[in-house]
């Protein structure tokens, strides 16, 4: 089995970035929330060491989240980030106090002694900058530890039992703020724990398709194909794992992207010779949509037909034993709440999560393990063409959310297209399309006037979107250079008829969303 490091969170904003840093370095590690982790399930695990996120909770609290006692006595190797730190010192016999020097954001810590923790950039007498994010602080340490670092907040900044090789600190290493954070995962569980480090692409390529072979046996698998980076790469992955018995749908509803469908035609039943129904649902799509300007249910009816096609499909094709889904690491972590209640629902997002239920197949998710970046390389190791990995998020409801409050009509579809790909195309060429998160037009419910010749024009006013960001959670514009701005602009409107107008939305998220609908 791989060597493996286990997370306890405690519900810290960034445990994922744990996560990140520890496979970066080569080592499979899983997160689990504390309150579903006992002495039992981390023997199932059986980690080569433990990692204890931070947290929002105070130890001084009555009730407050715990590792389990047990674990301190496994002989497991022990790192405690903040909240971790805390709870460890407290668990372990020392203290911990609530201080009147809170400590947010960029510090600096001062290295005062020797540790296995340490290396590199972390010698003796050395100074590093940290991020820290923190109320209480440990003021007395349990027997058998020493301090290490210390900071003007933090005095306990950073804590070792080496014999026991138990470690904490008070700052996040996981966090870009802390620049040589990532050495101390790679000595925590490189050296500390003695994970080998050989948690790669290939190697995971090859057990995942192990595990379908495993699961699916000589069964038959559906899935459905879009032509975005999750179900491309399950679908390539599950080509090489089960080849005919897998069989591909792409549900074409006639809201996407110029040259899209094509695309994925061309590479996986011309080039991979994967067994692909493509079905033009255009007509019926957009029959449904048609007079329909209220965002909601715009995506209401999209989800629900596409539903009905993927079926009908399905049964032409004399039904299947599996579904294959494109599922990722971030959906399958089960999430610390204190805070509890359901989030509002800003908007419904549409994929493929309806259909399991209604079609009662099993489910067959080989991304389950995997964050985002972690599937672009594993579409890469599977062969899939770099504009298809790399290839910017595009949402369900396709190009019916990027025609804001009027009917969808394909005369607009077309106008969008032809612009949305210029636009694409010139952020190509100017070798940025991998520095922006997401990047497209949008065609305005408003149409204004220009002069072009001559002539009076009265056409459409589009909008351009584009935003950096990390998880689509939060977003910030993107910065262009005006001249590429005013570059793009020209083009749209001498080349696409029916646009007179180009405009740059600067809205950052929140409070603006990603798309406009
Ligand atoms: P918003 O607009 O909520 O979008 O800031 C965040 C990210 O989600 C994408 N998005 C969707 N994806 N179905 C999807 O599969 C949807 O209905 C949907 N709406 C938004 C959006 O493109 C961005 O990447």
């Amino acid at each position: 089995m791989t060597d493996r490091i286990l997370i306890i969170d405690f519900g810290s904003q960034v445990t994922q970035l744990i996560a990140r840093r520890v496979r970066e370095i080569g080592v499979y590690c899983e997160i689990q929330p504390f309150n579903k982790v006992t002495a039992a399930t981390i023997k199932a695990f059986a980690p080569r060491g433990v990692i204890l996120s931070g947290g929002p909770a105070s130890v001084l609290d009555i009730g407050t989240p715990k590792a389990p006692d047990e674990l301190f006595t496994m002989g497991l190797p022990v790192l405690g980030i903040c909240y971790g730190q805390q709870t460890m010192v407290a668990q372990l016999g020392g203290r911990v106090e609530s201080s009147d020097h809170r400590e947010f954001g960029r510090a600096f810590v001062d290295i005062t002694g020797a540790s296995n923790l340490f290396s590199g950039h972390w010698t003796v007498g050395g100074r590093e900058q940290v991020w820290m994010s923190h109320g209480d602080r440990v003021v007395s340490l349990p027997p058998g530890f020493k301090v290490v670092a210390t900071s003007d907040g933090a005095p306990f900044a950073a804590v070792a039992d080496e014999a026991r090789h138990f470690y904490a600190v008070q700052f996040h290493p996981e966090v870009v703020h802390t620049p040589h954070g990532t050495e101390l995962y790679r000595k925590f569980v490189r050296d500390i724990c003695g994970a080998k480090g050989d948690w790669t692409m290939a190697a995971f390529k090859q057990q995942a398709i192990a595990a379908v072979k495993a699961q699916v046996g000589k069964g038959r698998v559906i899935c459905g194909l879009s032509g975005g980076v999750d179900s491309s790469v399950v679908a390539a992955l599950l080509h090489e794992a089960i080849g005919d018995q897998l069989l591909c749908v792409l549900v074409d509803h006639g809201l996407m992207r110029a040259g899209e469908t094509e695309q994925v035609v061309r590479v996986f039943r011309d080039r991979f010779n994967v067994r692909l129904i493509a079905r033009d649902a255009s007509d019926l799509f957009l029959g449904k949509l048609k007079g329909e300007i209220d965002p909601e249910k715009k995506r209401k009816i999209i989800g629900a037909t596409f539903i009905d096609v993927f079926d009908e499909e399905a049964h032409k094709a004399g039904g299947a034993d599996f579904l294959a889904q494109g599922t990722l690491y971030p959906d399958v972590i089960e999430s610390v709440s204190f805070h509890g209640g359901p989030s509002v629902t800003i908007k419904s997002h549409h994929n493929v999560g309806g259909l399991p239920a209604r079609m009662k197949m099993k489910l067959v998710e080989p991304l389950r393990e995997l964050f985002k970046d972690e599937v672009r390389v594993l579409g890469r190791e599977l062969g899939l063409p770099d504009e298809m990995v790399g290839r910017h998020p595009f949402p369900g409801p396709g190009l019916a959310i990027r025609i804001p409050g009027q009917e969808i009509t394909r005369e607009k579809l077309d106008i969008l297209r032809k612009a949305d790909a210029i636009y694409l195309e010139e952020i190509r060429n100017a070798g940025l399309y991998d520095s922006i998160w997401q990047a497209f037009a949008v065609l305005l419910p408003v149409r204004t006037v220009g002069v072009m010749g001559d002539a009076r024009s009265y056409d459409y006013a589009l909008a351009l979107r584009a935003v950096t960001s990390t998880d689509g959670m939060t977003a910030d514009f993107f910065h262009f250079d005006m001249a590429l701005l005013g570059q793009i602009a020209n083009r749209i409107v001498n080349e696409v008829k029916g646009v007179n107008r180009v405009t740059y939305d600067v809205t950052s998220k929140p409070p603006g969303t990603i798309e406009w609908e």
